[in-house]
Parts: C-alpha cells; sequence; structure tokens
C-alpha cells in the first residue's frame, strides 16, 4: 500500500510548509478506526482528523459516492444548480429550523458567512448594527474575520489590526453579555460545546439566556456547530438538546465525514444576502455534497444515533474508571465529543506515549486530552483504546 519509504518522509517534509509541529510518520492509509503509517504499523485513532471521519476512515458508503458522483459530476460551477446541492439542502433544512443553506469547504469559510450574514442583516434591519458578541476560548477559524472572532488568548497579539467588532466576554455568564449588549450590536455567536478550548460545555440556562436576550434586544443567535453538528453530540445538531431557536447555524468538519465541505444554514427572516456578497468557486460543488448527503442519512439511519450515544457512554464511563485509578481530573462532555483532565501528568506527554503505543489522542491543551472517534466505534476499540491510554500512564507515573 504504501508508496513512500522512512528515508523518503523525512526527506520530503522540508518541502512542507511548517505550520504546526508533526511527528516524522506519513498515513498511507486508513480503515474504520485504524490509520497505517508508512512502515505499516496500525494506529487506532480516537480523533478522526479532529471530529471529521463521523464514519471512520475510508467507508465503503463514501468510496461508492465518490466514485458515482466523480464519474457523473464533479463540478458545473457555483453559478448553477446541481441535484447534490439541492438534496443535500432539502435535507438539512428539512431536519432542522431552518429554510436555506450556503455550501463552503471549511468551517472557517462557514463562519466567515455567518459574520458577514449578521452584518449585512445589522445593515438592513437595525440600522447599520455591525457588532458581535463572541466568547473568551471561543474558537472559530482561522481567517482574519474567524481569528478575530475567536476567544482564544494566543491570537490576540496576531496579524494586527484585526477585523474590528467583536466584543469577547466571559462563556456561562449571562450579565457578562447582556452587559456588552449595545445599540451597535447586531449577533451573538456562541458554540454549544467549546470543543478547542478543551470541551466546555455550555450551561443549558446560559444558552436559554443567550437565547432570550437575543429576542430582547432583537439580535440574531449565530450557533457555531462546526464540532457538535451531525451527530457529534449524539443527535444531529446539540442545539436541539439545548432547546433554542437559531437564526444562523454553522457546520463543517463532521458534515463531509472527511472531504472538505461546511455549512451555513439559516431562515427566510435573515437570508438577506444580495448577488454578489456571498460566494466561491467551489461553493455546493456536487463531490462534495454527494458526500455529506450520505454521511447525514446515514447519521439519521435508524439505530445509528442511539449507538453512538451508547458509545459515548460507554467511553466516558470507562474515561472515568481512568481517571479514578491514575488521580486525573474531570471527565466531561456530550455523545463522542468528550475530554478528560490531566491535572499533574502533561497531556502532551500523553498524547506522545500513546501514539508511540499506537493510539492517536488529541491534547487541545497541556492539562486536557480529547476525545472524538468515529461516530460508529463500538466498545471494541474503545477498550483497546483504553488499555493502551492506562499502558501509558503507568508508564509516566
Ligand atoms: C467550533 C469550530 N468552529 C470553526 C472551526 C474551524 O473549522 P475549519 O478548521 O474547518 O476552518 C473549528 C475547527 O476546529 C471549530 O471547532
Amino acid at each position: 500500500m504504501s508508496n513512500i519509504d522512512s528515508s523518503d518522509v523525512l526527506t520530503k517534509t522540508q518541502f512542507i510548509m511548517p505550520i504546526t509541529p508533526r511527528p516524522s510518520l506519513c498515513f498511507t492509509h486508513g480503515k474504520g478506526h485504524y490509520l497505517f503509517d508508512q512502515e505499516g504499523r496500525a494506529y487506532l485513532d480516537m480523533v478522526q482528523g479532529w471530529a471529521v471521519n463521523a464514519l471512520g476512515h475510508c467507508p465503503e458508503v463514501i468510496q461508492k459516492v465518490l466514485n458515482q458522483q466523480s464519474a457523473t459530476l464533479i463540478n458545473p460551477g457555483p453559478a448553477f444548480y446541481n441535484a447534490p446541492m439541492l438534496n443535500l439542502a432539502e435535507t438539512l433544512c428539512e431536519n432542522s429550523v431552518f429554510d436555506q443553506a450556503f455550501f463552503a469547504s471549511s468551517g472557517a469559510e462557514a463562519n466567515e458567512g455567518a459574520i458577514k450574514l449578521a452584518r449585512k442583516w445589522g445593515q438592513k434591519h437595525k440600522q447599520g448594527a455591525f457588532k458581535i458578541i463572541t466568547f473568551k476560548q471561543g474558537f472559530h477559524g482561522r481567517t482574519l474575520a474567524t481569528m478575530s472572532a475567536t476567544g482564544k488568548a494566543a491570537f490576540d497579539p496576531l496579524f494586527e489590526p484585526k477585523v474590528s467588532g467583536f466584543s469577547k466576554v466571559e462563556f456561562n455568564n449571562l450579565n457578562a453579555v447582556e452587559a456588552a449588549i449595545d445599540t451597535q450590536t447586531t449577533a451573538i455567536m456562541l458554540e454549544l460545546v467549546q470543543g478547542e478550548a478543551g470541551v466546555i460545555p455550555a450551561d443549558k440556562s446560559f444558552a436559554e439566556g443567550v437565547a432570550a436576550l437575543c429576542r430582547k434586544h432583537n439580535l440574531l443567535l449565530i450557533v457555531d456547530e462546526v464540532q457538535t453538528g451531525i451527530g457529534r453530540c449524539g443527535t444531529l445538531f446539540a442545539y436541539t438538546q439545548y432547546g433554542i431557536d437559531p437564526d444562523i447555524l454553522t457546520l463543517g468538519k463532521g458534515l463531509g465525514g472527511g472531504v472538505p465541505i461546511s455549512a451555513l444554514l439559516t431562515k427566510h427572516s435573515v437570508s438577506c444576502f444580495d448577488y454578489g456578497d456571498q460566494g466561491g468557486t467551489f461553493n455546493g460543488n456536487p463531490l462534495m455534497c454527494a458526500v455529506a448527503e450520505k454521511v447525514v442519512s446515514e447519521v439519521l439511519s435508524c439505530g445509528f444515533l442511539q449507538q453512538s450515544q451508547a458509545s459515548g457512554a460507554y467511553l466516558k464511563d470507562a474515561l472515568l474508571g481512568v481517571s479514578d485509578q491514575f488521580s486525573l481530573g474531570e471527565v466531561r462532555g456530550t455523545g463522542l465529543l468528550l475530554a478528560m483532565d490531566t491535572q499533574a501528568i502533561s497531556a502532551t506527554s500523553i498524547y506522545s506515549g500513546c501514539l508511540e503505543r499506537g493510539l492517536i489522542l488529541n491534547a487541545p491543551n497541556t492539562k486536557t486530552l480529547r476525545f472524538v472517534p468515529a461516530l460508529n466505534i463500538t466498545p471494541v476499540e474503545i477498550d483497546q483504546a483504553i488499555e493502551i491510554l492506562g499502558d501509558t500512564l503507568c508508564s509516566l507515573r
């Protein structure tokens, strides 16, 4: 399978722009819950491309759709309708509170669109209001506007001057949100679980309170479900678990099951772009839309989400056991978006120790491990992951 050997890997890495530390591995193929490197070594993958491969690596259903669609129509251009684009938009709208969709290629692009839509709506309906309230530690992407909206302190000094108009307030603090609202505010942009911050859920009363403030002050509620959407939290969308009614929703990651597609969903009352305001060469391309349509139909198929919820509960239980055994910290999250605090042991060392033993985990910071396996993971793989994690923790004690 591999067409590259270890010395080739070392030689060729110099041609890749170094934007993140990477181990000197090169993955050559993947199947289900496993990735394989250039030496043919298997790794159990509890990260799946950062919560992207909802159905695991290279599932047959996606291979089939890609084959069929690539032999039928890859891209007629964004200025024409195509069948997969229409079908996907209909499916997403019929299974949500939204009326219309715009498709892009990454979560950041969907959020950039949401920011633009909220500003356009403010211009048309709120005397030019343009400010958006976002949250400390929140994450919305790496374009200039989405980095400006992001509440990661490390982003603050970067790429100045940023896009203005974002007020960042404390998460789960409703008084802080109300205090930040002024006549120029057009929207509040919220993650229901702050994934990149280490899987920090919004309190239900906080999310309800934010929704109520939006109604009271005539603001748009933008919910960023790039990470939480498409079954990741055990339901198709996380907003339904909070009983709130967003005006704009963004999706990415799991929507494409590994291929690049994202979506911006909204209601008729909010949809106010004029021709030319929003677009992009790849928007709504049939190859990606056909895959996403298949992913959504698998996630909505009978028993899929129940099974995924059961696996999430099984993994959470197992992590509570590990935390107890090794005196680690809190285990939190919903569905298959879970995290465990590692207290005195560095999460980065656990990540490296697990990788050496053939387990891929993610450490969003030095004190937290995040678990975002494929939604169809079973107790068999979870037991294997817990065993490797336990061995690693023993070695670090
Ligand atoms: C909540 C949230 N929004 C936006 C993004 C950005 O998505 P992308 O990396 O596809 O641009 C991410 C990525 O981690 C995310 O977790």
